[in-house]
């Protein structure tokens, strides 16, 4: 479905909640991450872009202990009370905004009943993070109906434990963070311990390349529980380091030096960690890279970033290592990964702008061929991060 225009995501609210009370909307984009890959729950770095592709959700507070939800997308309604908020097993978006509300709740405050419409365009399901976009939404335009005024980054917490505590994924902060604070044309370089960011500029298009985005058409359907267990791992690590490594309180903390005890460390606890404290170096090194406009040496650490994925941290699977694999085919492709949890979901590949149809075309006929999946190809633009919108928006 294509994103509606402020006016008609309005118009879509009028139509079903027709009231005259002051109507606010939101708009909170999906990510894509470049580089840093299961390093954010081990306190280390990331560096993802908001894309432009979001949720949107217009609402309103009605008066009532009730809040009451309409998906544009599924063209189905839902329905809530403020008092009883359990998880719902047939309709699993409406979790999103139950655990926001709910941890407003947890937080002291009190959320009032709401009518709220909801639509995006965010691929769900392809690791784009859709989920933290319809939970970053929710978020601020709770906070602005109330007029809490909580902060961004206490916006961004609140989302995540939404996601942690009543979705049940133990998922970093990665997501919500992009899509909270994501900025026009750069990426985040974002330390997961201190949540001290810059703002990277990406003059990929200037340089003659573009980020290609391919959706593998497979459901991340082992990423809850095997997630999970990558998280326990890296805790368990971190653990039996401490005997020769006493300050360590995160894989963050190990540095390249410490390989060689990382490497002692029983099967495939070693393998986990060597994928973390190598993948911490690589974003650092990426973030250096590009801001020296050394666009190759970023490309090598993006397909070095997979291999580690695929064969450290065992999150790829057959077809997002297809993908790569045909990308790396195409010539002038300076490199590419799987993004997101894995076990599906899209790859990444720089891809010169000027090879951007022979990759479209070699890469969907080959795949589509070998695996019977027609793949979504997509060139995304780093975009800004959530924000109330307005019939006035230029971007609507
Ligand atoms: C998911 C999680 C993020 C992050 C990535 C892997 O997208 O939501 O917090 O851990 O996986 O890098």
């Amino acid at each position: 479905m294509n994103e509606l225009s402020t006016a008609g995501l309005l118009e879509e609210f009028k139509a079903r909640f027709p009231r005259a009370g002051k109507v606010q909307a939101v708009r909170a984009p999906g990510r894509v991450n470049l580089l840093g890959e299961h390093t954010d729950y081990n306190q280390g770095f990331v560096f993802p872009m908001a894309i432009d592709a979001g949720i949107q959700i217009a609402g309103e507070l009605n008066g009532t202990g009730r809040v009451n939800l309409y998906s544009l997308n599924y063209a189905a309604k839902e329905s809530f009370l403020l008092e009883e908020i359990t998880p719902s097993k047939s309709n699993t978006w409406v979790n999103y905004i139950k655990g926001v509300v709910w941890q407003f709740q947890k937080l002291g405050l009190q959320p009032q009943g709401a009518d709220l419409v909801i639509q995006g365009n965010v691929p769900q399901g392809a690791g784009l993070s859709s989920s933290a976009a319809l939970e970053v939404a929710a978020a601020l335009l709770l906070d602005a109906l109330h007029g809490w005024g909580l902060g961004a980054v206490d916006l961004v917490k609140l989302a995540q434990k939404a996601e942690n505590e009543f979705v049940g994924v133990a998922c970093g902060i990665m997501d919500q963070f992009a899509s909270m604070l994501g900025q026009k044309d750069h990426a985040l370089f974002l330390d997961c311990r201190s949540l001290e960011y810059e703002a990277v500029p990406l003059p990929l298009e200037k340089q003659g390349y573009a980020v290609a985005v391919v959706n593998s058409g497979v459901r991340r359907g082992l990423a809850g529980s095997e997630y999970n267990t990558r998280r326990q791992q890296c805790e368990e690590a971190v653990q039996r380091l401490q005997n020769e490594l006493p300050g360590v309180e995160s894989l963050r903390d190990v540095s390249l030096v410490d390989l060689s005890l990382v490497n002692q460390l029983p099967d495939p606890l070693a393998r986990r960690a060597r994928h973390v404290v190598m993948e911490n170096a690589r974003v650092q090194q990426g973030v250096t890279a590009l801001k020296a406009g050394e666009l190759e040496e970023f490309g090598r650490l993006l397909t070095a970033s997979h291999k580690s994925l695929r064969d450290d941290y065992e999150v790829s699977c057959a077809e997002l290592d297809l993908l790569v694999e045909l990308a790396l085919e195409v010539p002038g492709v300076l490199g590419s990964r799987m993004t997101g949890a894995g076990f599906g979901g899209c790859t990444i590949a720089l891809v010169p702008q000027t090879s951007l149809p022979a990759f479209e075309k070699t890469v969907s006929e080959e795949y589509q061929r070998r695996t019977g999946i027609q793949p979504e190809i997509f060139v995304f633009r780093p975009a800004p991060g959530a924000r109330i919108i307005t019939e006035a928006d230029p971007q609507s």
